[in-house]
């Protein structure tokens, strides 16, 4: 627990993390990255994230047994500790991820609440590029592995995560709508 109240108590270590990776460009567009914790989000903003998850993959979640809630997903949102990395293009929301350093059972995680790119910006290495951040996170502040919840119908997210590593984690309860996958942490 003390690795987890310490990564959710300190104040910002991404700068570390943008030195490493530099800026991020991809042919000719120059995208603005930041870090946000919950209390630092506008509600205009956090109106546009929902949105964007809803237009993404609500579908997935109504023709599943989940069903979709708007409620419970703004409660999600905007729930303690959450912290979250921000794609702009200009003033353009491109995508987003949204996670929390918490404890999963007994081990001390960065669990990936949500992982959103627009549709116009997919497939330019975006994804790609916060899930890079989030392992370098995971790893800075000690994380055994960034743990996520994936929709079995949505499966394309799935060959993503699996191009990214991830594999079905030790805690996936084997049922028909989602799988638990999850990536070590490297030292
Ligand atoms: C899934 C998602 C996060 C991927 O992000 P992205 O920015 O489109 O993907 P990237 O451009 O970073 O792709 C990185 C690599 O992953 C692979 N990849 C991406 N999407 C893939 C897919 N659908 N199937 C197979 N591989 C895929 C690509 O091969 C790419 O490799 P390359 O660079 O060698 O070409 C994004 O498409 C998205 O937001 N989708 C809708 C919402 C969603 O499903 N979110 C996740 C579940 S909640």
């Amino acid at each position: 627990m003390n690795k987890v109240n310490a990564a959710n108590s300190i104040k910002n270590r991404f700068q570390e993390i943008e030195k490493k990776m530099g800026p991020f460009n991809r042919k000719e567009v120059s995208f603005k990255l930041s870090f946000m914790k919950i209390k630092d989000i506008q509600k205009e903003l956090i109106n546009e994230l929902l949105e964007l998850i809803e237009s993404n993959v609500g579908n997935y979640f109504k023709s599943s047994k989940l069903g979709w809630n708007e409620r419970k997903k703004m409660r999600d949102l905007k729930s303690k500790n959450a912290c979250y990395l921000i794609i702009k293009d200009e003033d353009l929301l491109a995508g987003f991820s949204m996670f929390k350093f918490e404890m999963d059972f007994d081990r001390a995680v960065l669990y990936c609440y949500e992982l959103q790119i627009k549709e116009e910006y997919q497939g330019k290495g975006l994804g790609r590029h916060l899930m890079r951040c989030m392992e370098e996170l995971a790893k800075i502040h000690d994380m055994e592995c960034i743990v996520l919840t994936a929709l079995a119908n949505n499966e394309e997210a799935m060959r993503f995560y699996e191009y990214c590593g991830f594999i079905l984690d030790e805690t996936d309860p084997q049922v028909k709508d989602y799988k638990i996958l999850s990536k070590a942490t490297t030292k």
